[in-house]
């Protein structure tokens, strides 16, 4: 029998579904541990020195695979169903008891792996980084304070703050501090006094709009698997794709995202970059738990391979 790697995620989600075909193309045995059906349908316990997936110690796993994890904060669709609805913004139905049972719900899965980490298992990637990918204006600063170029940068709740940035930098976009919404242009009309009132609500991240095309980079481990311009007509590509050019980085510019990515304390990424005109790449951020299935369908590169051949190494 081959190594016996966990993989952390929905049973049926794609990357979960594709890797475990992979894995076990290698001769793996993968036991994934469904976050969807914990608690309500599968058993898991955490006693003394074990934590148990029914009955099973896991006690031989040689690496953990984490698609999905969840983050101390919380997502607003906690339950998936309710953003499909009108006033689908609610973030817990009975919020109160829904939100108590969730965070529990949480802490169990999110020290449960994190014990096995704890135990030698070897994690792909760290739970402790997981967190960075919600603290957008953290990850920023980590990766500024150690000389990688990123987007000047402004989040605030002060619109006269906000109004002199503007004015300095020109072309500004918008997104919230946690990341995950669509990100934005700001406007004329963004920029009157009722809206920016609004920032008294919750303060946003305003970065200056770095020009050129968005640029997305797979590292795993020290390498970088695939880097590829991904064309859109939209600001924040993500849903409008309209064609895949995989590039070739410049040394200097790979090594940089290796280092951001180890910054990040992360074993595999998909780095998000903006290539200016003018050749330079700045980084957006360092995704913990990037999507690769549409990318290896669209230009080859083996990213599933390489993460596999990570995983088992
Ligand atoms: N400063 C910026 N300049 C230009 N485009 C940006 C900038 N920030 C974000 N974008 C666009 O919006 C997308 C999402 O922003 P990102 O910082 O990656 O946040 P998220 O956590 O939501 O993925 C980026 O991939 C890029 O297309
Ligand atoms: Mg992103």
């Amino acid at each position: 029998m081959g190594k016996r790697i966990g993989i952390v995620g929905g049973e049926e989600e794609a990357h979960c579904v594709h890797m475990k075909r992979v894995l076990e193309g290698r001769g793996a045995e993968v036991v994934v541990l469904d976050t969807n059906r914990f608690p309500a349908r599968q058993d898991m316990t955490f006693r003394d020195d074990a934590t148990l997936l029914g009955q099973d110690g896991l006690t031989d796993l040689h690496a953990v695979y984490v698609r999905t994890i969840f983050y101390s904060l919380p997502f607003f669709e906690a339950d998936p169903t309710l953003g499909q609805q009108p006033g689908g913004e609610t973030l817990f139905a009975d919020w109160h008891v829904d939100y108590t049972a969730e965070r529990e719900r949480q802490s169990f899965l999110t020290s449960f792996v994190r014990a096995l980490g704890l135990r030698g298992v070897k994690i792909v990637n760290p739970i402790e980084s997981f967190d960075l990918h919600f603290l957008k204006l953290l990850q920023i600063a980590i990766l500024r304070d150690a000389g990688i170029p990123v987007p000047r940068t402004c989040a605030t709740n002060d619109p006269a703050t906000l109004a002199a940035f503007a004015d300095e930098v020109g072309k500004v976009v918008y997104k919230p501090v946690t990341g995950g919404a669509s990100c934005q242009r700001l406007t004329d009309k963004d920029l009157v006094a009722d809206r920016l009132e609004r920032l008294r609500n919750a303060p946003a991240i305003f970065q200056e709009e770095v020009p050129g095309v968005n640029v997305r980079v797979y590292v795993v481990g020290d390498e970088v698997v695939s880097a590829t311009i991904i064309h859109s007509d939209d600001l924040d590509y993500r849903g409008t794709e309209t064609g895949f050019e995989p590039i070739e980085l410049p040394p200097a510019v790979a090594e940089m995202v290796v280092r951001a990515k180890d910054l990040c304390g992360l074993a595999f990424t998909g780095a998000d970059l903006r290539l200016r005109p003018d050749g330079e790449f700045v980084l957006l951020e360092c995704n913990p738990s990037a999507m690769f299935l549409g990318m290896v369908q669209a230009t080859g590169a083996p990213i599933d391979e390489t993460l596999a051949d990570y995983l088992l190494a």
